[in-house]
Order: C-alpha cells, then sequence, then structure tokens
C-alpha cells in the first residue's frame, strides 16, 4: 500500500481515540482504504498535557501549520474557531481533504469552508459535529439526497436530555438533575451553551443548512433553553400524556403570502410518549428526519463521548482517504437552493 499523510490537529478526548484507533486498526484501514494511514503527527497546544491514552511522544508538535503542510487529510479537533479555520483552509489550499468535528466552526462558517472545498475538489467532512457517533450527516447529504426532506427534529443535545428525563423519570427538581449532569460531566464547560440552547442551535443551522441545501445561519435559528422548565410543568406534559424535550428543529414552511422557506429553531416541545423520539432517554441524542419519499426515519445513538465520536471522524477519514486513492472531486458541499428563512419563532407544535 502507499502511504497516506494523516495531520491530527487536537489530542482531547475524541482526538486521543482518533489517534489510537488509527495506530491500533492500521493493517483493517489500510485493506479497506486501499493505502496505508500514516499518523504523520498530533499539534497540540502544550507537549506536556495529560492524554487519555498513552501515545508515542514523537508523534506530538506545537507546529500545527507545519504539519498541515503535506497532509493528504487534516483531521481537526481543536474546537473553537480560531486557529481551526485559518488551519483548515490552508490545509484545502494546499488540497488535503479535511475532516472536522467542529460544531461551532461549522456553523459559522461551513459554507465559506464547503466553497474553498469544492474551489479545489477536496472533500470537507464533519459527521461527527453533530449527534457525535451518530451517522446523521452522511444521510442528509447522501442517502436522501435523492428525497425532498420535509422536517428534522433533534435531540441533539445529550446533557439537556439527560437533565430534562431525570426530571421526567425519577422526579429530580431542575437543580438537582443540573447538579448530577454536572458531576458527571455532561455539560460543556461553559453550561450555558446547553442549558440555554446555544449548542443545541450550532447543530440545528448544520442540519437546516443541509437538509434543505440552503445557508441557514446561526443568528436565523429561534433559541430557546430549558432553564424555565419547572417539575410542575414536566409533572403537566406527564398528565397530558406527553414528554418535554429540547429540539431542535429544521423544516421546510410556507408563509401566509405563499413563500415557501425553511425554519429553524430550538425550543422545549411536547412530544406525545408514544413518539418515538419520547423513548430517548439519558444523555442519548436522536434525530427523527421526515421526507417526502421516505417516510419517517429515525437515527438514534451516543451523542457524546470520545471513543463514540471517534467512530464518526473515522468515518469520515476513510472516506477522505478512499478518495484520495480513487481520485476525483469531493461530494460537493450543501448546493445553493437559497430558500428564505421564514421566522416561526413563537409556533408551539405538539409532534
Ligand atoms: N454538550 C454537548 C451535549 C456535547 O450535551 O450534547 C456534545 O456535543
Amino acid at each position: 500500500y502507499r502511504d497516506l499523510r494523516v495531520a491530527l490537529l487536537g489530542c482531547g478526548s475524541v482526538g486521543a481515540q482518533v489517534a489510537r484507533l488509527i495506530l491500533e486498526q492500521g493493517d483493517e484501514l489500510a485493506a479497506r482504504v486501499g493505502a496505508r494511514l500514516q499518523l504523520a503527527g498530533i499539534a497540540v497546544r502544550s507537549l506536556d498535557a495529560k492524554r487519555d491514552v498513552e501515545l508515542p511522544q514523537e508523534l506530538f508538535t506545537t507546529d500545527a501549520e507545519q504539519l498541515v503542510l503535506g497532509a493528504d487529510v487534516v483531521v481537526e479537533l481543536m474546537g473553537g474557531v480560531e486557529p481551526a479555520r485559518t488551519l483548515i483552509l490552508q490545509a484545502l489550499e494546499a488540497g488535503a481533504d479535511v475532516v472536522t468535528a467542529n460544531k461551532a466552526l461549522i456553523a459559522a462558517h461551513g459554507p465559506e469552508l464547503a466553497d474553498a472545498a469544492e474551489q479545489v475538489g477536496a472533500q470537507l467532512s464533519y459527521e461527527a459535529a453533530v449527534a457525535g457517533a451518530i451517522p446523521i450527516i452522511r444521510p442528509l447529504r447522501e442517502s436522501l439526497a435523492g428525497d425532498h426532506i420535509t422536517r428534522v427534529l433533534g435531540i441533539v443535545n445529550g446533557s439537556t436530555n439527560y437533565i430534562l428525563d431525570r426530571m421526567d423519570r425519577f422526579g429530580d427538581s431542575a437543580e438537582d438533575a443540573m447538579r448530577v449532569a454536572s458531576e458527571l460531566g455532561y455539560l460543556e464547560a461553559d453550561p450555558t451553551l446547553d442549558v440555554e440552547g446555544y449548542d443545541a442551535a450550532q447543530k440545528a443551522t448544520i442540519l437546516a443548512s443541509i437538509a434543505f441545501h440552503t445557508e441557514v445561519p446561526v443568528d436565523a435559528v429561534h433559541r430557546e433553553g430549558i432553564t424555565g422548565i419547572t417539575s410542575e410543568q414536566i409533572q403537566a406534559a406527564r398528565n397530558a400524556g406527553a414528554v418535554i424535550k429540547l429540539l431542535a428543529i429544521a423544516e421546510r414552511v410556507t408563509a401566509t403570502d405563499g413563500t415557501q422557506g425553511v425554519s429553524a429553531r430550538v425550543y422545549p416541545a411536547l412530544i406525545d410518549r408514544d413518539h418515538p423520539l419520547a423513548a430517548v432517554h439519558g444523555g442519548k441524542n436522536a434525530v427523527f428526519v421526515e421526507a417526502e419519499a421516505a417516510g419517517e426515519l429515525m437515527f438514534y445513538g451516543a451523542g457524546a463521548g470520545g471513543v463514540e465520536t471517534a467512530s464518526a471522524v473515522l468515518g469520515d477519514l476513510v472516506s477522505a482517504a478512499r478518495r484520495h486513492v480513487v481520485g476525483g472531486p469531493g461530494i460537493p458541499g450543501s448546493a445553493h437552493a437559497d430558500l428564505p428563512i421564514l421566522p416561526v419563532g413563537e409556533v408551539r407544535t405538539r409532534y
């Protein structure tokens, strides 16, 4: 096999698992790809930080820019907008394919990065940016590319699902449920991102943009979090045969004047107890898709976790590496249907 140089940027809980899997499964991956994935290096901020996995010290460097040069595939797992954005643009310009799990970056700069990739015929993939291990980006972008998606309902934030689920099933108060979620390390470093719906809104942007081939900026997503949800409301929902879940909703809508558009919103929604999304417990994620031809589909699984998320990253890496072997341009980013984004913020539907 020929070697393909893989540059890894970041070595947190996901990055360390990606590095381990590349090293441990080298032969298997080589057979699957038709080339050997050679881990060229891992760029980190500090060489002596503690890692989740023991990895060869000589792989580490603090010079991300140098590492990116000459890579066939760059895997960006550092998080945050900068320097990730600049490094990805440099990688694409140099002809590398890019795999990222960076939801904040894709939510804010997805179209810019997709255009940069398209211009050079490279592939940009970000399966792990939404709902961790769950394959949802590729199904929306590829498997359902010939269908007409009408609605996407996602439980895409595991920590808030965990909190609401504890309140519903164990009768926890909001404070107690929040404390347990925090002790288990389910919340982001800044928990506001979870409980106020910012994290879910970033994922809603990404899902809406792909599902509807239209750029849906994150500030066009109507957002409400779960901080106002009380035990009484949870109980009232239960009495009414429903459950409250924080949903990221992207759907096709028609305005009163007949204009066709899309809307995206995040809020604590009422879901019938017999809807499949009502059975998504604990910190799990699920995305429920409604499409004209396919009908209803649901994708369920782990929305976070180092090794779980690494599975999605590896899938993208194998796909990018195969493209290097067979040649040809990457799958284009979101085509631009340019549907207007219609505000339907206050609409409350029971699903
Ligand atoms: N804080 C996020 C969640 C992590 O709770 O789902 C995964 O993106």
